[in-house]
């Protein structure tokens, strides 16, 4: 590329030095926005045109030249080869190598501060879409693992001790709706990518009368931005997403652990095939859930782009400071690595089975259906305070005895209590303590069964 046709450079009198260069630079990255800021500049042109800034010549000169680039660098691997400062220079330079001096027409009236943000956005539109799609996916693998095991029964846990039996399913389904408020937020956090800033120019707006609008159409966006020192200078959009993404992560590390303890030989409810898993280079006998692992681990690598998000952009002076540049990167990485994250979470679906036979031995032992005896004492009218102190007394007994509840001879309950009779026995099984949690959002079998014909209608939609 000939100094000619850098961006600036008409002020200065000596090169850049060698290592600041390289510093500022920015093309080794956001070259990833070339589609994006591509499209954003046809849609430019045309405006330009519209606005008789440009010849209709020109302007064909323009679109026609900018969508062979789009093509070239789909099948020339070399295309890319070029040290440019960022992507925005690189484009221009390529442009008027390929079309002459109609090409230098093109920036007329924009700053790289609003075709930056633009062009920002649009890539990042489509990479909300694209994660949408695999939350989804992961949805259905979790409700699909839900209806393959369908019947297994396993305790649920409060501070990490045995609390009440639960549906496997329910739990499956705890997961869904976490996962389905993270693509509302991720929808939410659409709408106000979705704004165009071009036309604010550097950060006063642009003297050409170029119709905002339809270029904003064009491009797909919703609206236009409503302050030019705004739109080129903030990246709450930006920060909004990674915070959308950062709950996501939460929710993959939290399911993550919980499958990590669930394949320990502790637990031992869940199985992962080799397919998901990895060895040990000492250890013949290893079998490690390295997938949900890295996934619960790179939740903190996401989390560390947030803050870093916030602290590039806290009292930052308006309007666009080259501290901003920073956002690419953080932005790059936490797309994919949400994307690996997702893709891998579901395909961990895909390969694990739940030992039925384990998760029901699990459920029936380690007085889990005390709350259930407690309950069955108020329907023979004991308040529930004395049928809590009344049912803590005989589980005391049962652990004396090294008994479950439901295996204690009627006798040592009737001691402590005289209202217990033998339809005891019926209550305290394993099904009807899951039965009884009947309510909506519940675990009853019924209960589960709705919501699961809930999951695969809003999978449907
Ligand atoms: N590479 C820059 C960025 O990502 C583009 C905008 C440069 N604007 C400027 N005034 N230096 O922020």
């Amino acid at each position: 590329m000939t100094d000619s046709i850098k961006l600036w450079g008409g002020r200065f009198t000596e090169k850049p030095h060698e290592t600041f260069a390289e510093f500022n630079d920015s093309f080794r990255f956001d070259r990833r926005l070339f589609t994006a800021d591509v499209r954003g500049s046809i849609a430019y042109a045309n405006g330009l045109s519209r606005a008789g800034i440009l010849t209709s010549e020109e302007a064909d000169a323009i679109v026609g030249g900018l969508t062979q680039l789009l093509a070239d660098s789909k099948i020339d691997p070399k295309f890319f080869e070029a040290d440019s400062e960022d992507i925005h220079s690189f484009i221009e330079q390529k442009l008027i190598v390929a079309i002459g001096d109609a090409g230098r027409k093109l920036h007329t009236g924009r700053s790289r501060n609003d075709q930056v943000a633009t062009a920002f956005r649009i890539w990042l539109r489509d990479e909300i879409n694209e994660i949408a799609v695999l939350v989804r996916d992961l949805q259905a693998a979790i409700v699909d693992t839900a209806e393959g095991f369908r019947e297994a029964v396993m305790p649920g846990y409060t501070h990490l001790q045995r609390a009440q039996p639960i549906l496997f399913a329910h739990w499956c389904l705890a997961y869904f709706e976490m996962l389905k408020r993270d693509r509302e937020r991720l929808a939410e956090a659409f709408e106000r990518v979705n704004i165009m800033p071009l036309g604010s120019g550097a950060l006063a707006g642009t003297s050409v009368r170029i119709d905002r609008v339809t270029v904003a159409k064009e491009l797909g966006f919703a609206a236009v931005s409503a302050n030019s020192l705004d739109a080129v200078s903030d990246r709450d959009f930006a920060i909004e997403f990674v915070g959308a993404v950062a709950i996501l992560m939460v929710h993959l590390s939290r399911l993550a652990e919980d499958i990590i303890l669930y394949c320990s030989q502790e637990f031992g409810f869940i199985t992962l095939s080799d397919a998901v898993s990895t060895g040990s280079s000492l250890m013949p006998q290893k079998k490690n859930p390295d997938s949900l692992e890295l996934i619960r681990g790179k939740a903190g690598r996401v989390f560390g782009h947030h803050a870093g998000l916030l602290a590039t952009m806290k009292g930052l002076p308006l309007a666009y400071n080259k501290d901003m540049q920073e956002d690419k990167e953080t932005l790059f990485d936490t797309v994919d690595t949400v994307k690996m994250c997702l893709s891998v979470a579901g395909i961990v679906f895909e390969n694990l089975s739940v030992s039925e036979q384990r998760t029901r031995e699990a459920a029936s032992t380690g007085y889990m259906n005390a709350t259930e005896l407690a309950d069955y004492l108020v329907r023979k009218g004991v308040p529930f305070r004395t049928g809590h102190d009344v049912t803590g007394k005989i589980v005391l007994r049962a652990i004396e005895l090294q008994n479950e509840l439901h295996d204690l001879p009627l006798e040592e309950m009737q001691s402590v209590c005289a209202d217990i009779g033998e339809d005891v026995f019926d209550a305290l099984s394993l099904e009807s303590t899951i039965a009884s949690k009947s309510q909506i959002g519940g675990t009853s079998r019924e209960q589960v069964a709705r919501a699961l014909a809930d999951a695969r209608s809003y999978l449907k939609e």
